[in-house]
């Protein structure tokens, strides 16, 4: 395409005659042609010429289908019903996409507008078509499509496989933890010192991997979208205090100490208060974690509008650098770092309180001043849920 010459033959940018209305039409980068009611092309221009890799005398007077427009597009849609149609309906296709074909057998797919173009008593007479070649983007959506449908039968195959997988897991667990317990409380008989202090540990780690599998298919069952809020009416400000009895004994053993400032307006919400006693715990048992002996932990939380309270737990613990923020909502990320190489966990903690939150239409985020500075941990609730019940949006 010659568009120098454009620019050197026109003078003005507006233009004032019908050459140079022919010279933008010539020029133009885009597919410009017409086509009477029967089909038949009566005007190419120079860019479609090249773009369809036919000569200008060798389409005039030819009809579009069997050149420009196969029969069918790639899906079987009929294309002739289609140029058919267009004569009749015109206003249906003032933009339109379709298949197109060029000489060389390839098919494009053009996004066309397409005019009316009326006879003196007001009768259609042609229709101008302008096309502009989006086959790439076609492809793209198409490779999108694919790739969407490959992660979600992927997403889906992962739900059922961890759906199955945590009953085969749970199975087992049932006896190992069930047993440990009947054993530690003598039902098999005495034992020995020893004896206890075995079963101990199998019923301590009986009851992590347990954790842990609930922890893995709750996350899975939140990004399925089939996460589920139970909706109960109940107390906030006892609920951190409580959870906070939870920690109450590790805490001692390492001199932390605990302190909440919970206010009472704060009273009652509806939220799923399994979920939320998780978030609590799982905040609190990091804090207890991270927090070196002799520190701090406390807990406040106060309504912020009508319909929201916010709670901050913080503690005075090893902090968060600023480089390692992303890692903490992360699945399955821990920092590395000299001061929090040797605590132990799997990373589920964080991001899946976030996403219960989330579900709940609330917001959390943590904030420390570094290293060796503690760290805040907030969450925001609505007091009420006035949305859908059980679905992630984000
Ligand atoms: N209060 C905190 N102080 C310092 N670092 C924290 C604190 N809470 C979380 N982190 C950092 O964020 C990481 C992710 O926390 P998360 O609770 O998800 O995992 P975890 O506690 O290591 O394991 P899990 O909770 O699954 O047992 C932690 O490993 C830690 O590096
Ligand atoms: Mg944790």
């Amino acid at each position: 395409m010659n568009i120098k010459s454009f620019f050197v033959k026109t003078s003005k940018n507006v233009p004032n005659n019908d050459g140079q209305y022919h010279e933008l039409v010539e020029y133009a980068n885009s597919i410009i042609l017409r086509m009477d009611m029967e089909g038949n092309i009566t005007f190419l221009n120079r860019f479609a010429q090249e773009f369809f890799g036919y000569k200008e005398e060798e389409l005039i007077g030819k009809n579009v289908i069997g050149t420009i427009v196969p029969p069918t597009d790639a899906s079987g849609k009929d294309l002739k019903a289609m140029i058919a149609d267009i004569m009749i309906n015109s206003e249906k296709y003032i933009n339109n996409e379709n298949e197109n074909i060029l000489r060389n057998g390839k098919r494009v797919w053009i996004a066309w507008t397409n005019r009316p173009i009326l006879d003196e008593n007001g009768q259609l007479k042609e229709v101008l078509c302008i096309g502009n070649d989006i086959t790439k983007l076609k492809e793209a959506e198409d490779q999108i499509m694919i790739a969407k449908e490959a992660a979600e039968n992927a997403s889906k195959a992962k739900s059922s496989f961890l759906a199955n997988m945590s009953h085969e897991l749970r199975t087992p667990l049932n006896a190992v933890i069930g047993f440990s317990e009947a054993m530690l409380e003598g039902i098999a008989g005495p034992m020995t010192d020893k004896q206890k202090e075995y079963a101990s540990y199998i019923l301590e780690s009986g009851r992590h991997l347990l954790s842990l599998i609930n922890d893995v298919l709750d996350l899975s069952k939140v990004e399925a979208g089939k996460m589920e809020l139970e909706l109960s009416d109940f107390n906030l400000q006892e609920l951190v205090k409580k959870s906070f009895t939870f920690i109450a004994e590790k805490a001692m053993k390492h001199r932390i100490a605990l302190c909440h400032d919970i206010k009472d307006d704060i009273g009652i919400i509806n939220a799923d208060e399994r979920k939320i006693k998780q978030v609590i715990y799982n905040i609190l048992s990091n804090a207890v974690k991270f927090t070196p002996d002799g520190g701090k932990i406390g807990a406040n939380a106060s309504k912020i509008n009508d319909n929201e309270i916010q709670v901050c737990i913080w503690d005075t613990g090893i902090g968060i650098d600023k480089k390692d923020s992303a890692k903490v909502f992360a699945e399955f990320e821990q920092i590395d770092s000299e001061y929090s190489r040797k605590y132990a966990g799997t990373g589920l903690g964080m991001p899946l309180s976030k996403k219960f939150i989330e579900l709940h239409g609330g917001k959390m985020w943590f904030e420390s001043d570094g290293m060796g500075k503690g760290a805040h941990f907030y969450f925001t609730i609505p007091i009420k849920q006035t949305g859908k019940k059980g679905v992630f949006d984000e």
